[in-house]
């Protein structure tokens, strides 16, 4: 294994960065002399460089065989289709233990593989500050007699079905940077422990202060429940996965549990991390910058100061059962245990003990990269999927993913197995990120190393997280992505139903819609920090399938194979899916960007935001007049409606600009389209930097979130919000944060209008 200062491109780096730079500076018509002087030189050397490498070899060197993407996709579909090996590979990654570090076989599995089907491998590390279990405990006790009511195990079943089950290197329950704690108190049930249901709490009366809180998995991110709790005064908390998520597939249905039916097992937990996801992604303890050995580090920001465990639903029933009839019985509340009627508490004869200890330290992490040099070593393409998972097994979450990976690269090796001179258009690099789960640990400290050869270099970034935990496929992107995402659609079958292709799967299932990226996956730093468009694909439990033990022990090969893929034709088709993607960015001669879908979309965020602009702050009477700022909001919003109906009119001109040289491109003869790469070229320069655009000073109180559009609702940390400075400002009902956010916005859309300008 070798490690390399710049994963994304080959030796020949530093001569293509400075091209690169000096490209800016010239003019068209020194662009040109630029051209034929690199022409002189390449025919003198035969080193493929500068503008337009690849048709000129093809062409005019005619050193190799012209392959069209036809040819290409089909030689990566013949040998994908003729094997499958994502069940061999799932099961070899879910075989030994693989939490944040750990796992040094399969680091070297993925590195063998990586390299087996011709990629140039090397290991990216980093040091994380991190915790790893060591002991706790539980009990519910009686308060005037002191006698144990209810000890939890706090394991998960040993199943005798389940091998992954039965392992003796499976990792303990605890939450990811959970606080060490022993604390002694009343207890309270806090729905799903959102900032809506603990201000319920609060506005009913329920007590908070001193007590632990019990809270369902699921409605946000879990992080930000504790972050919440703390701040009301909860000195503790339990975690626990309510049937009631378990979208109607339960025992109280009829339905058998884990290992012998698709119900959620009574003892599945869900582990995971407490990280605040609202500051920064990566390593707490260097924010913004990567942690190298040896590093500065700060006192560690946006992690928990209470003890939290999670529990299972049968070990927490007991704890609920106790609160019946106790505190108010509050609408919404409800979940689905039965005999728990789900009341807030506390109640006065009882107290749990939580007692949790973890040992922090400082630890390696291990990114695995793979690269497939391109023609164009300044357009690279990043495929990533993360390695580490909670638990042994992690056959969904985020190994299904890591088959995938291989087994496309596995089948792009077949393309030059059949044409072995091809190569890529646009360079391709693998990654398989470590220390995802703590808080993206691996792909953002890479972010922050690389952040400057990123921005210069990366077109798109795709990621695929859970590839596989159910038969409904998902997609989330930047809508510069949602034609590509929606055309590579339709040339997949869905394995599920005979003759029907993903795209009408997704017709029919969701319409089709691509939701927008919020945050809970590696795609993170590349969109919300550095402004790549990216995308997240993987097929998600859908309304009739077995219920996803996520982060539990039985998120197994065994489950996998039983209830979910059993032929691993999900998985193959996942990966088919994935290459086309892949082949579709990189092997187009004009980049795949819709730019009127985006500016479509961003509009139509703009609208609607608008609209919930409140009446006080238009209204001329109004407070706010005093301020002069309804006078100025009124301007702006003026002004504001010209750049974005300009943004769509400009969009659409370059969309068709785009379209037009595709379709001359294909038509053109030999010296046509050498003149034409010249235009191709420039358009790529602007497409690769369109999104960009978009990044402004960074959300108020977490300004590593960069993207003016997109980022995480800081309430829920998953889900994607649009226009967060806008939104955030509407919600804090402040007037004068919202102009300042729209100035920000003008001033992205102006900078991107300006690029759509030049042709
Ligand atoms: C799984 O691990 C066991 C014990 O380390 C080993 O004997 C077995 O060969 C491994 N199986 C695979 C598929 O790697
Ligand atoms: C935790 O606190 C309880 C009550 O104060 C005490 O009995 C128990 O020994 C403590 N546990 C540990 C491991 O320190
Ligand atoms: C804590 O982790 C460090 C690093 O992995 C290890 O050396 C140490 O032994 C651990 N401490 C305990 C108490 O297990
Ligand atoms: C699938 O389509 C082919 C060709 O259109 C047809 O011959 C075949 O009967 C179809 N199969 C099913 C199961 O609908
Ligand atoms: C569409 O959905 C219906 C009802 O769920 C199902 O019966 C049908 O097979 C689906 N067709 C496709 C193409 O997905
Ligand atoms: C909008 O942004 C442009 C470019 O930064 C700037 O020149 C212009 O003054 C801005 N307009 C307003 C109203 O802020």
């Amino acid at each position: 294994m070798t490690a390399e200062t710049d994963p994304l491109v080959g030796q020949d780096s530093f001569q293509v960065r400075i091209v690169r730079r000096q490209r800016r500076h010239y003019d068209r018509s020194r662009c040109f002399r630029f051209l034929l002087i690199s022409l002189f030189g390449m025919s003198l050397l035969a080193i493929p460089a500068t503008l337009v490498p690849r048709y000129v070899h093809q062409k005019f060197l005619a050193v190799t065989k012209w392959h069209s993407l036809e040819d290409v996709t089909n030689a990566f579909q013949e040998t994908l289709f003729s094997e499958n090996h994502a069940g061999e590979f799932l099961r070899r990654y879910t075989n030994e233990s693989h939490l944040a570090g750990d796992g040094p076989e399969l680091v070297q599995f993925t590195f063998d593989k990586f390299e087996e089907y011709g990629l140039k491998a090397s290991v990216n590390d980093y040091e994380v500050y991190l915790n790893t279990p060591l002991d706790h405990s539980l009990k519910m006790f009686d308060t005037i007699t002191g006698q144990t009511l209810h000890k939890p195990m706090l394991e998960e079943d040993i199943l005798a079905e389940d091998p992954t089950s039965t392992h003796l290197d499976a990792i303990p329950v605890f939450h990811g940077y959970s606080a060490s704690g022993n604390v002694t108190a009343g207890f309270v049930y806090a729905n799903f422990g959102s900032k809506a249901d603990l201000a319920k709490l609060v506005e009913l009366g329920v007590e908070t202060k001193g007590k632990i809180a019990i809270v369902r998995n699921g409605g946000g991110y879990r992080g930000l429940k504790v972050k919440f709790a703390e701040d009301l005064g909860f000195v503790g908390m339990l975690m626990y996965p309510d049937p009631a998520q378990d979208h109607g597939i339960t025992e109280e249905n009829g339905y058998l549990a884990y290992p012998n039916g698709p119900a959620r097992n009574p003892s599945s937990v869900e582990r995971g991390s407490l990280k605040s996801s609202n500051l920064a992604p990566g390593d707490p303890t260097t924010p913004g910058y990567p942690s190298k050995p040896g590093c500065k580090r700060r006192e560690p920001k946006g992690i928990p100061t209470i003890p939290t465990l999670p529990i299972s639903y049968r070990e927490v029933k007991p704890i609920l059962e106790s609160l019946n009839g106790h505190g108010l019985k509050i609408p919404g509340f409800g979940g689905a245990i039965p005999d728990v009627e789900y009341f807030t508490g506390p109640n006065p004869n009882l107290q749990l003990n939580l007692y949790n200890l973890q040992n922090y330290t400082i630890k390696p992490i291990h990114n695995v990269i793979g690269k497939l040099d391109g023609w164009l070593q300044d357009e690279v393409i990043v495929i990533g999927n993360h390695r580490d998972s909670w638990i042994k097994g992690g056959a969904g979450d985020p190994n299904s993913g890591s088959a995938v990976l291989l087994e496309t690269i596995r089948a792009i090796a077949g393309i030059k197995s059949k044409y072995p001179n091809w190569k890529p258009l646009r360079s391709l690099v693998f990654i398989s990120w470590d220390g995802e789960e703590y808080g993206l640990l691996g792909s953002s400290e890479f972010g922050e190393e690389f952040s400057h050869e990123i921005s210069g270099k990366v077109v798109a970034y795709f990621n695929t997280d859970v590839g596989v935990s159910g038969s409904q496929l998902g997609l989330a992107a930047s809508p510069m992505l949602n034609e590509l995402l929606l055309e590579s659609a339709k040339l997949v079958d869905y394995p599920m139903l005979p003759n029907t292709t993903l795209y009408e799967h997704l017709i029919n299932t969701t319409n089709a819609e691509i939701e927008v990226l919020g945050s809970g996956s590696d795609f993170t730093v590349f969109l919300e920090h550095l402004g790549i468009p990216s995308l997240d694909i993987g097929f998600d439990s859908g309304k009739n399938d077995a219920v996803y033990h996520y982060h539990s022990n039985y998120d197994s090969y065994h489950w996998m194979h039983t209830f979910v893929d059993p032929n691993f034709e999900l998985h193959r088709a996942l990966a088919a899916y994935l290459g086309h993607l892949v082949l579709g960015m990189s092997e187009n001669e004009v980049i795949r960007f819709n730019v009127l879908e985006y500016a479509r979309a961003i509009a139509s965020y703009y609208e609607s935001t608008i609209k919930d602009v409140p009446l006080e702050w238009t209204n001329k009477n109004s407070e706010y007049k005093r301020g002069h700022h309804t006078h100025r909001l009124h301007k702006l919003i003026g002004i504001m409606s010209g750049h974005i109906h300009a943004m769509v009119g400009l969009s659409e001109g370059y969309q068709y600009h785009l379209a037009e040289l595709r379709e001359q491109y294909q038509t053109s003869t030999a010296f046509q389209k050498f003149k034409l790469l010249i235009k191709i070229k420039l358009a790529n320069e602007n497409l690769k930097h369109l999104e960009k655009q978009f990044l402004g000073p960074g959300l108020k109180d977490r300004p590593w979130f960069r993207h003016v559009v997109f980022a995480s609702g800081r309430y829920d940390g998953y889900s994607g919000q649009n226009l967060p400075g806008l939104r955030e400002s509407l919600e804090d009902d402040d007037i004068v944060r919202f102009l300042g956010e729209l100035e920000i916005l003008n001033h992205s859309i102006v900078k991107f209008n300006k690029l759509l300008k030049l042709r």
